[in-house]
């Protein structure tokens, strides 16, 4: 189904390296009416990404915009941000969404797009940033896991908290089954992410983000059980 266009949401630009699970619950939850927000671009890295199918499949521009390897160092980064950064402003995105894309964002699209780009992380920041979260917290020994959306400055996994939701580690869960319990608590995270910022609710103070929080999604829909959302959600 073709996501609306109800006014008073953001075009979404998503940037997506994999799978674009977490894509398909903001188109998901604009197709619900949860969002006003819809996706207008997907880009990826990785022009064999599941993500890029998901989103034609859904009448969603997609396309690859893959580092150049003639290049070098700072060079490479600044051209291939260069030509991810026109591929969202000729689809005239108002916000980014960064789900599951496995590489920094440079400066000149950040400075674009100020207070409106925005990750999702496979765990509790400020623990376990990097690739494989889930697995960092088990290799760890951690008892808790979970997500955390966050805005996006120059550094990995790294911005202003937006939301977080915590879960029990089970102590017979593997990488995968804690990645898939994880997921599940995103797809709702992620949506309700893009609901605050759609509504102007979010104010960065420093390393602080101020929600102007409106009903909580916890009282509107569904929770999974077991699950700690944080304020705000
Ligand atoms: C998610 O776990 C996200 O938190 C992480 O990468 C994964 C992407 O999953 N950054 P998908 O490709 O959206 O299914």
């Amino acid at each position: 189904m073709r996501p609306s266009s109800a006014p008073g949401g953001l075009r979404l630009g998503v940037l997506a390296s994999g799978r674009g699970s977490d894509l398909q619950s903001l188109i998901d939850a604009n197709v619900a009416g949860k969002i006003q927000s819809r996706v207008v671009v997907v880009g990826s890295d990785v022009p064999s990404a599941p993500a890029l199918e998901r989103a034609r499949r859904h009448d969603i521009p997609a396309g690859a915009v893959t580092p150049d390897v003639n290049l070098k160092g700072d060079e490479r980064r600044r051209e291939h941000d260069g030509r991810v950064l026109a591929l969202l402003t000729e689809n005239r995105v108002d916000a980014v969404v960064l789900a599951g894309y496995m590489r920094l964002v440079g400066p000149a699209l950040l400075a674009k797009f100020p207070q409106k780009v925005v990750n999702i992380h496979p765990a509790l920041l400020p623990a376990f940033p990097g690739l494989h979260g889930q697995k960092q917290a088990l290799d760890w020994g951690a008892r808790v896991a979970g997500c955390t959306t966050h805005f996006v400055d120059a550094e990995v996994d790294h911005g202003p908290i937006i939301l977080q939701a915590a879960l029990s580690i089970d102590p017979r869960d593997d990488e995968t089954a804690l990645s898939q319990k994880i997921l599940a608590v995103e797809h709702q995270l992620l949506p309700r992410t893009v609901h605050l910022l759609e509504q102007g609710r979010l104010r960065i103070e420093g390393r602080r983000v101020r929600i102007d929080a409106d009903a909580s999604w916890a009282q509107k829909y569904p929770v999974l059980p077991g699950v700690l959302y944080g304020t705000g959600y």
